[in-house]
C-alpha cells in the first residue's frame, strides 16, 4: 500500500474517506468521539501541507434500513471536527452534485470540508460505478483512512481508487499494523477473548484463533448460544436451525477454547425481576446467563495473567446493566494488569473502556468492529485490496 506521505499534495484536491461513523444520543449530540479524534492526524497532516482537504464518510443506521431509513446527517460531525481541530470544516449537504462541486472548487489550500453521508445514495453500497466517478471527480488524490468500512465493497472504499491514485492514512495503517501484531508471531500464551451478541460474526474468528491462539475465552450472549447448543446449558429453547449450524462449526472439545462454568442468570423473559449466580448446568429452563460467574471471572483471568498477547472483541455480559457489568470489568482489570500486549475493538468493548476509564490502559484500541473481526479472522478486505493495485 501507498502512504500518504508518498504523494505531493500540496495545492491538490485529497479526497479522503474516514470512518466518522460515530454513535448519536436521542437528542443528536454525538456519545463517542473516538473515531473523530482518530481521523486527526491524516486531516491535520494533509491540511499542514497545504492540501485541499475533502472528507468523507458514512453513518449507518441499522436499525432503520430500508423503506424506514431516515437520512443521518454528518453536519455535527463537522462541527466536532473544527472544535477539535480549532479551525473552520466546510460542510456541504451532499457528497455529489453541482453545488458540492462548486464548494470544492472554491477550495484553498489547507481548507477542509466535510460532504455529506454517503449512504444518503443508495449507490454507496450498491457500489455503484457512476458514483464512483463523481466522487472521484471531485479530486486528484484518494486516501482511505476509514480501517473500520475496509471490509465493505462500497463505491467510496473500492470504487474511488480505480480512478485517482490512491494511498492508505495514517490511521489506516496503524490499525494493519497493530492488528497484524495479533496475527504474525505473537508474544505467547496468546489470550483471545471473545464476547457479545451475534455468534454469526464471531464463529469465523473463533475458528481463526484456533490456529493462532494459545487459549480462547468465549463469553457473552455467544457463550450461552454455544452451551444452549452443545445441550451443556438447559435454557429455553434450542437455538434456530441457521444458529445451530453455526453452534456446529465450533469444536469445543479443543482445549484452547473455554467457556463459562457459571453464570449470573435471571428470567430469559426479562434479565431484570431478579439475579442469581449459579453453575451453568444448573439454569433453569427458563432463564438465561447474563453475566459470565464469578469462578469463570477466576478461571478466565488466571489464563490472562499468563498471557503476553490478548486480543479482545465483545463483552463478557449485559454490561449496560449494573447487575451484569463484573465479568467484563474484571476481565478488562485481568487484561490491564496481565502486562500483556492487549488489542481491544468494537463498538461495545470501546464505550465500556471509555466509560470505565480503560481506554488508554490497553495496547491498542481498534477503530474497527465488523473490519477488525474481518481482519483477523482472514476475511476478504476489499478496501485494502484496492490501495495495493499498483
Ligand atoms: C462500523 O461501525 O463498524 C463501521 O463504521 C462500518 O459500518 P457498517 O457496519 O454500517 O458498514
Amino acid at each position: 500500500m501507498k502512504h500518504i506521505k508518498d504523494f505531493e499534495v500540496s495545492n491538490k484536491n485529497v479526497l479522503v474517506r474516514c470512518d466518522l461513523n460515530v454513535p448519536f444520543d436521542e437528542n443528536g449530540n454525538i456519545v463517542d468521539d473516538f473515531r473523530i479524534v482518530k481521523s486527526l492526524p491524516t486531516i491535520k497532516y494533509l491540511s499542514d501541507n497545504n492540501a485541499k482537504v475533502i472528507l468523507i464518510s458514512h453513518l449507518s443506521n441499522d436499525d432503520a434500513k430500508g423503506e424506514n431509513e431516515t437520512k443521518l446527517s454528518l453536519a455535527p460531525v463537522a462541527n466536532a471536527l473544527s472544535n477539535l481541530l480549532g479551525k473552520p470544516v466546510l460542510f456541504a449537504s451532499d457528497c455529489i452534485g453541482e453545488q458540492t462541486k462548486a464548494m470544492v472548487s472554491g477550495l484553498e489550500p489547507g481548507q477542509i470540508i466535510l460532504l455529506e453521508n454517503l449512504r444518503n445514495h443508495p449507490e454507496e453500497e450498491a457500489n455503484d460505478d457512476n458514483f464512483a466517478k463523481e466522487l472521484a471527480s471531485l479530486a486528484e488524490i484518494y486516501v482511505n483512512d476509514a480501517f473500520g468500512v475496509s471490509h465493505r465493497a462500497h463505491a467510496s472504499v473500492v470504487g474511488v481508487p480505480k480512478y485517482l491514485p490512491a494511498a492508505a492514512g495514517f490511521l489506516l495503517f496503524e490499525e494493519v499494523e497493530n492488528l497484524s501484531k495479533i496475527l504474525d508471531n505473537p508474544n505467547r500464551p496468546l489470550v483471545a477473548i471473545i464476547g457479545g451478541a451475534k455468534l454469526k460474526t464471531k464463529v469465523k474468528v473463533i475458528n481463526q484463533f484456533l490456529d493462532k491462539a494459545d487459549h480462547i475465552l468465549i463469553g457473552g450472549k455467544i457463550a450461552n448460544t454455544i452451551l444452549q447448543g452443545k445441550g451443556l446449558a438447559i435454557t429455553g429453547a434450542m437455538p434456530d436451525p441457521d444458529v445451530m449450524e453455526l453452534v456446529d462449526k465450533i469444536d469445543i472439545t479443543n482445549p484452547k477454547i473455554h467457556l463459562p462454568i457459571d453464570a449470573v442468570a435471571c428470567l430469559e423473559k426479562d434479565g431484570e425481576s431478579y439475579m442469581r449466580k449459579t453453575s451453568v448446568g444448573a439454569l433453569h429452563k427458563d432463564e438465561a446467563m447474563y453475566d459470565i460467574g464469578p469462578e469463570t471471572i477466576k478461571l478466565f483471568s488466571e489464563i490472562i495473567m499468563q498471557a503476553k498477547t490478548v486480543f479482545m472483541n465483545g463483552p463478557m455480559g449485559w454490561f449496560e446493566k449494573p447487575d451484569y457489568v463484573y465479568g467484563t470489568l474484571e476481565i478488562s482489570k485481568a487484561v490491564v494488569e496481565s502486562k500483556a500486549f492487549s488489542v481491544v475493538g468494537g463498538g461495545e468493548t470501546v464505550g465500556f473502556l471509555k466509560n470505565n476509564n480503560l481506554m488508554n490502559s490497553f495496547g491498542y484500541v481498534s477503530t474497527g468492529g465488523g473490519a477488525m473481526l474481518s481482519f483477523v479472522g482472514k476475511d476478504k478486505m476489499p478496501g485494502l485490496d484496492a490501495l495495493e493495485k499498483e
